[in-house]
């Protein structure tokens, strides 16, 4: 072989590894619809893991697993999480179902095999360029995270129960509000309430 055939090798290499993931990030345009390929997630989920400061990753849970932590974290999540993750972790809403990359179903071993760590540490600072938002930020406590972190490592037991008492702590809009205070009147045996007036403030 000519001294300059090895290099040449390495060089066709290259070119062709820096087209695959060009094709694996752009195929589709910049549409979000897309599913990220295999190899795409794959990657991701590595530079994510190896950028995360590693004393981050073996911090220990300092929230006490008690029925109450549970339930705290548990509404928080129905009330903050859910809207993409959804009340089970399955990621199936219409806000997960259309990001780029999807939520992962948070019930399954990809997502139970990260430290507990680890989870705090995404729920605490998000995941850039992914719709993941930080939550260090504003309304939130890091004892907050810690009871979602101890929610998450119960979403795979999640009994039907405890999703009831989520769903009636998921963020409602006005008109789920106001229909559930003529269903309540009635319930309660007053006249329902005449359709609100459209106020402006
Ligand atoms: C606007 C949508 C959105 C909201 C709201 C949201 N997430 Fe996420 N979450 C995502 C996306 C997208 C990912 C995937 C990130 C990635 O691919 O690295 C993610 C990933 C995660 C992960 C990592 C799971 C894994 O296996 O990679 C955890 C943990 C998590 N979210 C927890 C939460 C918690 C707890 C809340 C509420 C306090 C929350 N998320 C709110 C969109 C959201």
């Amino acid at each position: 072989m000519k001294r300059g055939t090895p290099l040449l090798i390495l060089l066709i290499a290259a070119v062709l590894a820096v087209g695959f993931v060009a094709y694996s990030l752009l195929h589709n345009g910049v549409s979000a619809k897309a599913t990220p390929t295999a190899l795409e997630v794959m990657m991701a989920r590595k530079a994510r893991h190896m950028a995360l400061p590693s004393a981050a990753r073996s911090l220990v849970n300092p929230v006490a697993a008690t029925e109450e932590n549970l339930r705290g974290g548990r509404l928080h999540f129905a009330d903050h999480c859910a809207i993409c993750h959804g009340n089970d972790g399955s990621c199936d809403t219409l806000m997960g179902s259309g990001l780029y990359p999807k939520p992962p179903d948070m019930r399954l071993a990809e997502t139970q095999k990260l430290s507990d760590g680890e989870l705090f540490w995404i729920i605490e600072n998000g995941v850039r360029f992914t719709g993941m938002p930080a939550f260090s930020t504003r309304h939130s406590s890091p004892e907050d995270s810690w009871k979602l972190v101890l929610f998450i490592r119960h979403l795979p037991k999640l009994t039907a129960e405890e999703r009831i008492e989520m769903e009636r702590n998921n963020p409602k809009s006005p008109a789920d509000l106001l229909e559930e205070q003529q269903e309540n009147d009635f319930l309660n045996g007053k006249t329902p309430a005449p359709p609100a007036e459209p106020h402006h403030h």
